[in-house]
């Protein structure tokens, strides 16, 4: 015993009702001599009073009577030991309970079993229950092929059940690293070998468990501490909550999100009595006292600088819908993930999936209740976001209908980029000239002002068709405009920058900025970018306020598609592409657009119209001065 390991394993056992997941518990606690002293015999009494035959998972029913007395507790865990280490078992009363346990984070497994009756194999929530450790990203997956004894211990039928259990885990990305012949009534192949099933040569229950490794702790992770409040004690200000990952040291530098402020930390307050402590670490709530005065207040994050959690008001989910009504674009919930906790809207429903044979719909209009989805939900400020890849603690998300818990599941944040470059210059000492040419002096000296209309939609949709003829309408009418579009730019200003959300976002970024250059230098600027994060339209907005006009090219994915006037969509399918907007990249219409043109509908001609007839209505300067200070009546 003295040199077991220190850490316990978290294991969850999961599988189809009745197909023997509580006597597997019970006969578990048992065989490891875990089990109370007296417990057994207590629970053999009851049934001999009561006429009943003794069974194990009267010892689990044992378990969650307790639990039912404390009502505020919807798991139990209970505790095993082996020789080699301790052990706790993450249980909970019904499925919903044990999906929102583990949505939630209430319960982090290291590993799991999935139990499957011998006799019937892979059932309904067999499937539901191994997407989900699919979607929990677990790693260590033992099955247990149980209740032999009702298949006479029939090899055959257990190569039988092992392939199926084999092969859906491996269609949803998993690996049973154990399948194990099992009759836990009789405690067969759990911590004994069973002379009844002579021909498995593989590992025990227990030798299986035993063989798995403990996730890294949450201390290991990276440091996020939320600040709760702030105190002031006469002249110092005291930054009080608790650190939900990571360690954080005296002298360290913490960077705050989302103000992207710095400061040192000067000291960890303790009290009613001073201490001189130095580190406090994951699950420890602390105050601390920082170097500068910046601004900090309730919910702002401090992290390590080279840790940072993303900024984003728009995040992807991979959830599992657990209410009656069900999910739809549109609809407002509340949301708690990390440190957040907001209302969220539906963006969209991305992929449908069908556990049970695992078609995928996308662009779905509802997610019904024990439907998996992924889907993309929408706040309204800015918040710090870790992905469940990044910190599997802080990237799972809750979403709330009144206070009952209707879904959850893990943030993914690979399809988004980070918003928290900001247009703050790295340079100190730089300071602004002003021009003395005014907008109104180039106006009369060209015969129209600058404008930037920015053409967005889907590849395909006809943003550089309908721009290169709008150029040629407009410019042979007298009047200086130039187009910037995506596959030229990419050719050259940005020709290091490719299809990553970070890459669109830096793309976007500049053309915004040259966009604003030349509208101001009294230019129609014409940008024909797929510019697929509304985040990142609203940023080129405010380089040149004045000047930006959104224009949606409307044409639907399947429209698009049947174009492909480059056979990129083609190549997408097949996965030649990764990444592509529509396909695995996500594309976020408009809100509010300034004009919307649509392609589905409308030939080329009659869309050049309406935009040519759009940009004369704001440049032209007798256009101009009717709607002056008010240049965006025209929607
Ligand atoms: S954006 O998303 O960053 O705005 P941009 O408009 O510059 O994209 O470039 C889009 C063009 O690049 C498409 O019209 C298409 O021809 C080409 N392209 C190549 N790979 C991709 C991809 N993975 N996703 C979208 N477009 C791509």
């Amino acid at each position: 015993m003295s040199n077991k390991n220190a850490q316990k394993l978290n294991v969850v056992i999961v599988g189809h009702v009745d197909h023997g997941k509580s006597t597997l518990i019970g006969r578990l606690l048992h065989d490891t001599n875990s089990l109370e002293d007296g417990k057994l015999e207590d629970i053999k009494s009851v049934c001999a009073r009561r006429g009943v035959p003794f069974e194990y998972s009267f010892v689990l029913d044992a378990f969650q009577a307790e639990r039912d007395q404390a009502v505020t507790i919807d798991t139990t865990q209970i505790f095993f030991s082996t020789d080699n280490r301790d052990y706790v078992i993450i249980d909970a009363p019904g499925h919903r309970e044990f999906l929102k346990n583990m949505i939630s984070g209430a319960a982090q497994a290291d590993a799991a079993v999935l139990v499957v009756d011998a006799d019937e194999g892979v059932k309904e929530q067999t499937r539901r229950h191994a997407y989900m450790l699919h979607l929990l990203g677990m790693k260590q997956i033992a099955v247990a092929v149980n209740k032999m004894d009702k298949v006479g211990y029939d090899p055959k039928r257990f190569d039988a059940v092992s392939k199926e259990c084999a092969a859906y885990l491996q269609s949803i990305g998993l690996q049973a690293h154990f399948i194990i012949p099992m009759a836990a009534r009789d405690g067969d192949m759990l911590a004994a070998r069973s002379d009844k099933m002579q021909w498995y040569k593989g590992k025990t229950l227990i030798e299986a468990l035993d063989s798995f490794d403990i996730s890294s702790p949450l201390v290991s992770k990276p440091l996020r501490f939320p600040i709760q409040d702030v105190y002031r004690f006469e002249e110092k200000r005291i930054l009080v909550g608790r650190v939900e990952t990571g360690v954080l040291h005296v002298g360290d530098t913490l960077f705050f999100s989302p103000t992207n402020e710095k400061a040192v930390v000067t000291s960890i307050e303790s009290w009613p009595q001073k201490s001189d402590r130095v580190t406090a670490s994951a699950g420890q709530s602390i105050g601390i006292t920082l170097s500068e005065p910046i601004f900090v207040e309730r919910g702002h994050v401090a992290s390590h600088e080279d840790t940072l959690p993303v900024l984003s008001n728009v995040f992807q989910a991979n959830i599992f819908w657990l209410s009656e009504k069900p999910m739809k674009v549109g609809n407002t919930y509340r949301a708690r993930f990390g440190t957040n906790e907001v209302r969220v809207s539906v963006q969209s429903i991305d992929t449908l999936v069908d556990t049970q044979d695992l078609g995928k719909e996308e662009n779905a209009a509802q997610v019904v209740k024990n439907a998996v989805a992924q889907i993309t939900l929408r706040s309204r400020a800015i918040m710090p976001i870790d992905g469940y890849v990044e910190n599997t603690k802080l990237g799972r998300l809750v979403i709330y209908e009144d206070y009952d818990v209707v879904g959850g599941g893990l943030i993914d944040m690979s399809a988004y980029p980070d918003q928290r470059k900001s247009n703050n210059p790295k340079s100190k000492n730089i300071y602004k000239v002003s021009h003395s040419v005014t907008p109104d002096m180039r106006a009369a000296m060209f015969g129209h002002y600058g404008g930037i209309f920015w053409l967005t939609g889907l590849s395909g949709s006809g943003k550089s068709t309908l721009a290169i003829e709008v150029e040629r309408t407009i410019f042979e009418r007298g009047k200086n405009i130039y187009v910037l579009d995506g596959d030229n730019v990419r050719h050259g200003l940005n020709s290091d920058l490719g299809f990553s959300p970070e890459d669109r976002t830096e793309n976007i970024r500049r053309v915004g900025e040259v966009a604003a250059l030349q509208a101001n230098a009294g230019i129609i600027v014409l940008s024909a970018f797929i510019s697929p994060y509304q985040a990142d339209r609203d940023r080129a907005r405010r380089a040149a306020p004045q000047h930006f006009h959104e224009i949606y090219v409307k044409a639907d994915l399947k429209t698009c598609e049947a174009r492909d006037p480059k056979g990129l969509y083609k190549k997408a399918r097949s996965g030649e592409i990764k990444e592509f907007t529509g396909i695995d990249s996500p594309y976020e219409p408009p809100h509010n657009p300034d004009l919307v043109v649509d392609t589905a509908k409308n030939d080329v001609q009659t869309c050049v119209t309406q935009i040519v007839d759009y940009i004369e209505m704001n440049v032209l300067i007798d256009a101009q001065k009717q709607t002056k200070g008010n240049l965006r009546v025209l929607k």
